[in-house]
């Protein structure tokens, strides 16, 4: 069996990990591709919420394999502070496997990201300040330590000592801190590293194997195709491919095995940390789908940046995806709006341009054109076929379909795991 690929059409925080739960109780093995404690993942159970950073958001199902792909960076504290916390809450951790060739998150690197955030001052990027561009750059400079070095303490000892030279040196002489003392960073890596043993595997072999034994697999992304390293608002992205692409990579899956591309986005806009959002609010119906929507970031509890749905980005990230199906999330977040808006698009210095210019200084001078349709003016968060939906809504689907250009199959109307509508292809309102 092949496998399907969740991943976030917007800026982050679309609702992957709540579509990765639904879907992981009809799949056999969840895979999580890339970032790190950067993403949140909710997931709303009747046990109550989780709030899942660098854990695939399968693990609450006993039955599933979960597994932390190559791709992603780890902290190792972050990782053992999770598995506590899910321990503790009785979820079942026999299933985590962990990628041997996932690279880690070393002490320095979160430190290096907030020094860096702090020098770019004006010009921040507004990362999650957990390390993960700092990782990434040296996981790339090849200078990085993996879960396999974690695992063997002679290798750890003699890596760490050339890197730690290295990095404490940047510390002193450029930014002018502390440098980190060798003994005390490697014994509280041996310590976490017995924790992380018994989960440690060749995670590509395992997801082939289960590919080959046609058991049903979901890689599930962390970020978004417009925080994208090389399509996103560079440099105001993260540092890794949260693509369709980047999912086969990080996943150990290839383009020829996957067989369905979902990908979610909210139906409206947001973005947490700096960059260009063509269509942001910064009025009282900004102000009220913060609130409704619970907009906060999952990770840093930052108030996100809200704004209406973009269609030239989601067009944008669809065809670079090769995106099969979209899953609408939060729609029930519109519910008392009496008007909504959908960019249809870009102009810039007067002409209309069809996707994001790549210069971020363009890219924010972007002037969104707008259709607005009336809304439903009604709580759909009970709904559960598409025939309950108010034909307003029905219409404001269409309208984005059009826009993204592939077929909402899902849609979310509410946090809850049963608050999600299916919505088979064919079933259209009114074009
Ligand atoms: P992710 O990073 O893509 O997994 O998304 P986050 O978990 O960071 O953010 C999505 C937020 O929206 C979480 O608080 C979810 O519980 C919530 N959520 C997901 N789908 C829906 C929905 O359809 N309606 C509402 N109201 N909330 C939703
Ligand atoms: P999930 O998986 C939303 C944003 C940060 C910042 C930029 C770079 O929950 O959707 P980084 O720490 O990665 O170097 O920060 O990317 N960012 C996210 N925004 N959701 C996320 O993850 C994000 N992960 C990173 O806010 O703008
Ligand atoms: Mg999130």
């Amino acid at each position: 069996m092949p496998a399907t690929i969740i991943m976030g059409g917007q800026w982050g925080d679309e609702g992957k990990g709540k579509l990765t739960d639904a879907l992981a109780a009809e799949a056999d093995l969840v895979v999580r591709a890339n970032g790190g404690s950067n993403a949140g993942h909710t997931v709303v159970t009747p046990q109550g919420t989780f709030k899942l950073h660098l854990i695939p958001s399968g693990i609450l199902h006993d039955r599933v394999v979960s597994v932390i792909g190559a791709g992603v960076v780890i902290e190792p504290s972050a990782l053992v502070s999770e598995m506590k916390g899910l321990r503790e809450r009785q979820i079942d951790l026999s299933p985590l496997r962990i990628s041997e060739r996932a690279h880690l998150v070393m002490p320095y690197h979160p430190q290096i990201d907030s020094l860096e955030e702090d020098r770019r001052g004006e010009q921040q990027i507004g990362t999650t300040r957990r390390g993960i561009g700092p990782a990434y750059a040296d996981k790339v400079s090849r200078t990085g330590l993996r879960i396999a070095d974690l695992m063997d303490e002679r290798i750890l000892r003699y890596r760490l000592r050339t890197e730690l030279d290295r990095k404490n040196a940047l510390l002193d002489r450029l930014y002018g801190v502390e440098p980190l003392d060798y003994d005390t960073v490697v014994s509280e890596l041996l310590e976490l590293a017995e924790v992380i043993r018994p989960h440690v595997v060749a995670s590509e072999v395992v997801v082939q194997d289960a590919l080959a034994t046609g058991q049903n697999i979901l890689i599930e992304c962390a970020q978004a195709s417009m925080l994208d390293i090389d399509y996103g608002s560079y440099p105001y992205v993260t540092s890794s491919s949260p693509t369709a692409a980047g999912a086969c990579q990080g996943a150990g899956v290839g383009p020829t095995q996957v067989t369905q591309i979902i990908a979610v986005f909210k139906a409206y806009s947001t973005r947490v940390g700096s960059g260009p959002l063509p269509t942001e609010l910064y009025d009282e119906t900004g102000e009220l789908i913060r609130r409704r929507g619970n907009e906060y970031g999952t990770t840093t509890g930052r108030p996100r940046r809200v704004g209406w749905f973009d269609g030239t980005s989601a067009r944008y990230a669809a065809r670079l995806n090769g995106v099969t199906e979209v899953a609408l999330t939060l729609v029930d977040v519109l519910d008392t709006l009496p008007e909504i808006a959908v960019s249809n698009g870009y102009r810039l210095k007067g002409e209309e341009i069809a996707y994001p210019p790549a210069q971020d200084s363009e890219f924010a001078m972007v002037e969104p054109t707008y259709q607005t349709v009336r809304g439903w003016e009604q709580d759909i968060t009970g709904a559960r076929s598409i025939k309950e939906l108010p034909l307003n809504a029905l219409v404001y689907l269409d309208l984005i379909e059009e826009r993204i250009g592939a077929p909402i199959t899902r849609i979310g109307v509410g946090p809850g795991r049963e608050q999600l509508v299916d919505r088979p292809s064919g079933q259209v309102a009114i074009r």
